[in-house]
């Protein structure tokens, strides 16, 4: 593709070599190195909260903040509309997901849809920030308290957003990133997870590293999710660049919003445009038909729009059937436009004419 829907910020490479050269001097390539321990403090002090741990996946992230619910059974209830990391991890740690519709305009987990759902078996609300969009957070915090649920956000999508005047990673019990690639911020692979006190995060800390709390001392069950020194480094480097990052983005979808003249689709409803991180445009035909035209059209000519997210994640084949009809119509709609540091103005106008033209 001469346009793909999305490529990686890449700090100079002298620079990352620097950072190499070091990790040769040291010969210390993971299990708390010099540069996991500084990205984990920078990453924090970015985010607003000392209680952050730094992981090897947005997956993982997943995995270990839903460990901290304790004795895996039970249902969670979750959003049909997010990538399917969020759905395979709650199956993959024993809980059964229960799916809530989503809000029309902001595409979150509808906290009404949620309280429906509420029942004996229910541990914990599982929502996402989706395309850093915070969700309707008020509600589901009231829920939560209301029925004393754990309150979970996939915020993979989140890094760089504020909400009311902090990050919005510091809402919730937990919340977790992902810093794979394809994202706005990323370490290569890996992710974190944010969490509300020291006690949480130690036990986050200890599930990372297999249960280790001593060479030879285990408390608790554990995994590997440790992010390695070459990963921390990229780390390092590319959250010194967030800002320009940032601040690229926002300029990118500002021109995207400005200059879509069909009348045959929507653009993403913000919730607080002054903190959103605009790290995906996405748009949203009125009929699936018109979609399916634009990535066939754009395909051709060398640009890549992504369905995402697709498909709505109630029918998945592990998943008992159920239906969400506001997340399975959009996401037979929607689709994301290219977006990434080096995409060019005259590049963004290739992809209008597309879009423009259906
Ligand atoms: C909403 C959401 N959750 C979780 C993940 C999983 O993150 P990772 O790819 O870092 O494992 C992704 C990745 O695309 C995502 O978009």
């Amino acid at each position: 593709m001469r346009i793909p829907v999305s490529k990686p910020f890449l700090p100079k490479r002298d620079e990352y070599r620097k950072m190499v050269d070091q990790i040769w001097q040291r010969e210390w390539l993971t299990n708390n190195g010099d540069f996991l321990i500084n990205f984990e403090h920078q990453l924090g002090k970015f985010i607003g909260s000392p209680h952050t741990s730094v992981v090897s996946s947005g997956t993982s992230a997943l995995q270990l903040a839903l460990k901290t619910l304790g004795a895996n059974k039970g249902e969670i209830i979750t959003t049909p509309f997010s990538y399917v990391a969020t759905t395979s991890s709650i199956v993959w740690e024993g809980f059964k997901p229960i799916f809530a519709d989503i809000e029309e305009e902001f595409l979150g987990l509808d906290p009404q849809k949620v309280t429906a759902k509420i029942s004996s078996k229910t541990r914990a609300i599982l929502a996402t920030h989706v395309y850093g969009n915070p969700c309707l957070i008020e509600d589901l915090e009231e829920i939560s308290r209301q029925h004393g649920l754990a309150l979970i956000f996939d915020g993979a999508h989140s890094f760089g957003t504020s909400y009311n005047g902090k990050s919005l990673l510091t809402y919730g019990d937990i919340a977790t990133l992902s810093f794979h690639a394809t994202k706005l911020f990323h370490t290569i692979n890996g992710g974190a997870i944010v969490c509300k006190n020291k006690e949480t995060k130690e036990k986050i800390d200890r599930y990372r590293n297999f249960g280790h709390i001593g060479i030879n001392e285990f408390n608790g069950e554990g995994i590997n999710a440790k992010m390695c020194e070459f990963h921390s480094a990229m780390g390092l480097l590319n959250l010194s660049a967030a800002k320009n990052i940032l601040a690229k983005r926002k300029s990118q979808w500002e021109l995207y919003e400005g200059e879509i003249s069909t009348k045959k689709l929507s653009t993403l409803e913000l919730r607080e445009r002054e903190g959103f991180n605009a790290s995906y445009f996405p748009v949203i035909f009125d009929k699936s038909e018109y979609m399916l035209e634009a990535v066939r059209k754009a395909e051709k000519n060398g640009i890549e729009l992504r369905r995402y997210f697709y498909p709505s994640l109630n029918t998945l084949n592990y998943i008992e059937p159920n239906h969400c009809p506001i997340s399975e119509s959009v996401s037979s709609r929607i689709c994301c436009l290219p977006l990434y540091h080096k995409l060019t103005e005259s590049e963004q106008k290739e992809v209008l004419s597309i879009i423009n033209d259906i």
